[in-house]
This record gives structure tokens, sequence and C-alpha cells, in this order.
């Protein structure tokens, strides 16, 4: 595609990152752990909740920004983290901090993608949020969250769901050796043979450890019960953010906006709620803001608008979301996020497509169904 800032849908940008990314870094972006049983049930989950849309109600000019940590979003939408992002972009999280400053949004920086975490704050004076995976001892830790506070982030992710690394089995078949292709600026001094002994120990007690080391609000990604959510809201931890890691790493787990809803029912209104997993379109992001989340973060979606575009891709693929979040809200009568209501939706809906990442996208299936006998 020529220009991709003329890209009309999602479509689009599918398709060229598609034709840009090798096999593998394309099996990597897009695989799920196993069976991709729960990648699979991510989308299935967000396919059953039909809409409920009230009409003669003045919508001329639907409102969906919000506010999330103090901050002033254009849409309820921010970029989750994601390692190796030079597979997507030689330019690795620069693109994805420019491109959210730029828009009105947040980017929520890994600390397995390249440059330096110091020199990715550096590039803009946007708001952003720092990822962690534990990779080394607690003087590791106190240390890598020192660097994180002195760069500027302005809050941290722990991730939780990773105290073993889910086997991706596309990634082990096509001998996609992600060590080699891991980003380690920010690991500098670590023996990654010995990663498992630090990670795999993890407890809550180590989340209050960094939070109260470090100062920053803490975001804890990677919730699915209402039990854990509730020991997050007694803990005082500053955001709950529901995901399975968009199915690539337990699999046979539920679909995400399943263990949202009961998230919602323990901690709604009491801590700021991010989910993730699968959400691509505008009217999968007003379900999850109905079903109880304050924002949804898009993984999958982010990198094949990097692909696609870089910067410019990835702010496409936000600008589109802007328009498709209006036309829904319209749609249902909705002048603002507040107007959202339960009675919005219906749940037990029949999905209508098999699930795969890009199920929600018919010309990307076609295109892919023709590509795979060679017609394309
Ligand atoms: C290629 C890729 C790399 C990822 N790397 C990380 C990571 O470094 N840290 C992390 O917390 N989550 C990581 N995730 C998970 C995402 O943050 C997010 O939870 C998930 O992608 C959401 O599901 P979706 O891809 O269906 O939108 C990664 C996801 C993908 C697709």
């Amino acid at each position: 595609m020529d220009d991709i800032a003329q890209a009309r849908t999602q479509q689009e940008l599918i398709i060229e990152a598609k034709k840009r990314l090798s096999p593998a870094a394309w099996d990597y972006l897009c695989g799920g752990g196993e069976s991709e049983t729960t990648l699979k049930r991510n989308r299935y989950a967000i396919d059953s909740i039909a809409f409920r849309p009230r009409v003669l109600i003045d919508v001329t000019d639907p409102d969906p920004a919000t506010v999330f940590m103090g901050q002033n979003l254009r849409i309820p939408v921010i970029c989750a983290p994601i390692g190796s992002l030079h597979l997507m972009d030689p330019g690795g999280n620069i693109p994805v901090v420019r491109a959210m400053d730029k828009f009105g949004s947040i980017p929520v920086i890994s600390i397995m993608t390249n440059p330096r975490l110091e020199d990715c704050a550096a590039e803009t004076d946007g708001y952003k949020i720092f990822q962690l995976y534990v990779r080394g001892d607690m003087d590791w830790v106190d240390k890598t969250l020192d660097r994180v506070v002195a760069a500027g982030f302005g809050a941290l992710t722990i991730t939780v769901d990773v105290a073993h690394y889910g086997r991706r089995e596309r990634d082990m078949y096509n001998r996609f050796n992600r060590r080699a292709f891991a980003q380690r600026s920010n690991l500098e001094g670590i023996d990654l043979t010995e990663e498992w002994r630090w990670r795999g120990a993890l407890t809550w007690d180590f989340i209050d450890h960094c939070k109260s080391h470090c100062g920053l609000p803490v975001l804890v990604k990677g919730i699915a019960t209402a039990e854990d959510a509730q020991i997050a809201v007694d803990r005082g931890i500053d955001v709950i953010w529901v995901s399975n890691h968009g199915g690539r790493q337990l699999d046979h787990g539920r679909g995400s906006i399943e263990a949202l809803a009961e998230v919602a029912a323990v901690a709604k209104g009491k801590v700021p709620i991010v989910v993730d997993g699968a959400f691509v379109r505008g009217s999968d992001m007003v379900k999850a803001i109905i079903v109880g989340a304050d924002v949804v973060a898009i993984g999958k979606l982010q990198g094949w608008a990097l692909a696609a575009g870089g910067e410019q891709g990835l702010t496409r693929a936000f600008e589109i979301l802007e328009s498709e979040i209006k036309i829904t809200m319209g749609l249902l009568g909705a002048n603002s996020l507040a107007d959202l209501k339960p009675a919005h939706l219906h749940h037990g809906a029949m999905p209508m497509n098999p699930p795969s990442p890009w199920s929600p996208f018919p010309v990307v299936t076609e295109a892919f169904e023709r590509w795979d006998r060679g017609t394309y």
C-alpha cells in the first residue's frame, strides 16, 4: 500500500502487515499457547455478546473521550506492552510512543523491547507506562525501578501471568529462537538462563515491594478471576488489568471479557480496570466498557498497524477505532461513555465466525484464503 495514512479500514493494515512480515514473525505476533483455545475464546466471548440499540435519541456527535490515570484520552484505548517490537518496525518502541503522544493515548512499553527505556522515555513528553518482567534478583529489580522513575515514566505495569513461559508451539515448530530475537537493551548483565528462578517465585508481596520502592502507580496485568481482583482491591493496587496475555500463556482459559465481568463485579468503581484480549473493533471496545472496563488495550492490532506502516500505521489504526467507536455509540443511542449501559447488551448470542485473530475482518479472512490457495 503506497500511503498507509489513506487506509480506510483495519483490514488494509492487516493485509499489508501480512505482506511485510516473515512467516515466522507473523506466527510470533499472531499465535497463542498450545491449542490456541484461550486465544480463540477471547474472540468467541466478544462475539457472544449482541447489542440492544436504542433509537430516536439525538446522537449527532458522540464523544468517546475519557480520563484514565489522570490523562485525557481521545478514546478509551491504549497500547498493550509488546516485546521484540523491532520485528514489526525497526524503530522498536519509538513509533509507539510518538503515535500515542500525537493521537492522545498511552503507550505501555515492554521491558523486552528496544531501544533502552531511557531513550524511549526521552522521545516524547507524553505520559508513558513501563512494563516490568522480572528477569533478575531483587537488587536488579530495584535498580531497574530506579531507572524507570529517573527516566520519567508515569506508572509501572507488572505482568503476573508469566510464572512460566507458555508453550507457543508455532514458534517452536518454526524454530523461532525468541532468545535470539529478544531485545535485551533493558536487561544488561542478566544471565537469562537463570530468569525462571525469579519470575516463577513472585507473590503479592513483590508487588507491594515494587509499589513502595518506586512510588509510582502500579498496574497488575494478568488478573483473570474475581478472587485475585479482590486481593488487588484489598492491597490497594492502583489499576487491575484483566488479561490472559492474548491467549499466549495458559491454554484453556476463558475469554477475557468473561473474566472482566466477574472482576468488575468486585472492583468496578473501586479500582480502574484495563482489559485486553482480541479487542480489535470499535464495537469490541464499546462492549468492554459496558461490561466494566475503564480502558481497553490492544496487542496484536498494534503489531499489525506497526508492521503495516510504523508510527503512521498505528496512528491510522487509532483513528479508525475512533470512528468505529463513535458510530457504534451513535447507533446504540449513546452520546458519551457514561451513556453506555448494561441494557445495551444481550448476552448469549451465537457467534457467526469461526474465531481467529482476524475473524472480525471478512476481507482479511477471504484474502488469506486466496493467499493459501496461491491465487492472491
Ligand atoms: C507479539 C506480542 C508480544 C507481547 N509481549 C508482551 C510483553 O512483553 N509484556 C506483556 O506484558 N505482554 C506482552 N504481550 C501481551 C499483550 O500485552 C496483551 O496482553 C495481548 O496481546 C492482548 O491480546 P490481543 O493481542 O488479542 O489484543 C505480547 C503480545 C504479543 C501479541
